[in-house]
């Protein structure tokens, strides 16, 4: 499997389709002295935390080599970058901007409409400012109210420069992994802390989203949430009522506030101390117009009953896996927006992330990852065969450019289609980052002969 083919009729290969690469602020930017600390400076510092103990301070050196990075991106031929801004590199702690800080992206911007790419930005990738966290972080509703003092001087530096801002990488995770389970930064536990977080995340989303708009009134707004498709383990009540619970708490628990100004009915299974603390006006505030939803996609997941009428992850047996242990599952994808069309009344899609980590081998200069472009090729046929149903996907993003710092796992997971080799820093563009660039280019090749 060397290359990445869609059926020739596919909307996918007219050239209005956007195709991208992403990459977030903390995974590749290294050049720790250059901003304040952030909650993963300190989770990294803790022992235990990072299966490899590695950190954030180097990476893959990209604040350094970002010109390099640039020429990089634009070789592939893609039309759009996904990065994300670092909080604590542009903000100073008494709430002024950091000039220098700031300056970095206002250049990395430039050069990225000097090369036609559309720049897609997020606000916030998970690196909050320590000193943040320190009065509580997305604990204390204040964290809402400094991220929107942020979002409106990102918005003043680089204004509709940018083609679609986003407010929120996959609020999910922050709240979820990292306050109630404990595995991301800043690492608190307790349902309780984790559903307050959720609802301080998603109110900072309405409140910045004020900020964009009145700001950047030509580009597009949205947000970025992750879905894992939930399925019973059997076809019991027990385990199917396990699967929607699952999918209320994980999935629905983001989306549903923003569609439909309320908590999804699994809120009623919480204790009033678990439940989060909703202000009057908050919802209103969460759920104004957004112009697009970002989806991330990796794998579905199976869920069981157990005793405490909740669920359990099963985790998968004898099915094709990622490096991450995840299955490969192509067909949840289209399942998943497929169903998301058709129980909201969506925006317009784009697929923010999207990728596989594998077990790569440089071997004589080269990666030869059939086992990932494999993966593009079918969960590009699955994004195709969403669109055929319907669903209106303006969109993909790979996940991601390179290889980088893979959060709790620390360099141990490449998911780039660039390896980065972190002792030298030298990219080289793996087997699947030329299919994927030869795809992009082929639909280019398509629309100059006439064909679409
Ligand atoms: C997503 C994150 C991204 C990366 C991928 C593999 O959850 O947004 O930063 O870690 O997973």
């Amino acid at each position: 499997m060397h290359k990445i083919t869609l059926p020739a009729n596919s909307l996918m290969l007219s050239k209005d389709f956007v195709y991208g690469v992403a990459t977030s602020s903390f995974q590749i930017e290294g050049d720790r002295k250059g901003r304040l600390d952030c909650i993963w400076d300190t989770f990294c510092s803790q022992p235990g935390t990072i299966e490899d103990g590695s950190n954030g301070d180097i990476a893959c050196k990209h604040v350094e080599y970002y010109l390099q990075d640039v020429e990089l991106i634009s070789s592939l031929g893609v039309d759009a970058y996904r990065l994300s801004i670092s909080w604590p590199r542009v903000m100073n702690e008494d709430g002024s901007v950091n000039e220098l800080g700031m300056r970095f992206y206002i250049n990395l911007v430039d050069v990225l409409l000097q090369r036609k790419m559309k720049v897609f930005v997020t606000l916030y990738h998970w690196d909050l400012p320590q000193h943040l966290e320190d009065k509580g972080g997305w604990l204390n509703r204040d964290t809402a109210y400094a991220f929107q003092r942020y979002a409106a001087a990102v918005a003043n530096a680089l204004g509709d420069k940018v083609h679609a801002y986003a407010t929120l990488n996959e609020p999910f995770c922050s709240a979820y992994l990292g306050y109630e389970t404990g595995i991301h930064a800043p690492g608190k536990t307790g349902v309780g802390n984790g559903r307050k977080a959720a609802h301080h995340l998603l109110l900072a989303h309405g409140l910045a989203l004020q900020e964009l708009r009145q700001l950047c009134p030509n580009s597009q707004h949205g947000i970025v949430l992750n879905f894992s498709t939930c399925h019973a383990n059997t076809d019991t009540e027990q385990d199917k009522q396990a699967a929607k619970w699952a999918d209320e708490y994980h999935n629905q628990w983001y989306l549903k506030p923003l569609m439909d100004a309320c908590y999804p009915s699994v809120i009623e299974k919480l204790s009033n101390e678990e439940r989060p603390d909703i202000l009057e006006g908050d919802m209103e505030i969460i759920s104004q117009p957004i112009d697009y939803l970002g989806i991330n996609f990796y794998t579905r997941t199976v869920y069981e009953a157990n005793e405490k009428n909740w669920f359990n992850v099963v985790p998968p047996v004898d099915t094709p896996l990622t490096a991450m242990g995840w299955e490969i599952t192509p067909d949840a994808f289209t399942e998943l927006l497929v169903d998301l069309h058709n129980e909201y009344t969506l925006p317009p899609i784009y697929i923010t992330e999207n990728g596989a980590a594998m077990n790569d081998e440089l071997i004589d200069g080269e990666v030869k990852d059939d086992d990932r472009t494999e993966y593009f090729h079918t969960h590009l046929n699955a994004v195709n065969e969403a669109i055929e149903q319907g669903v209106d996907i303006k969109g993909y993003f790979a996940w991601s450019l390179m290889d980088n710092f893979e959060w709790a796992l620390g360099y141990s997971k490449r998911f780039g289609i660039v390896h980065v080799d972190y002792e030298t820093q030298k990219r080289t563009i793996k087997q699947s980052g030329n299919a994927y660039a030869e795809l992009v280019k082929s639909r280019i090749n398509r629309y100059i002969s006439g064909i679409k």
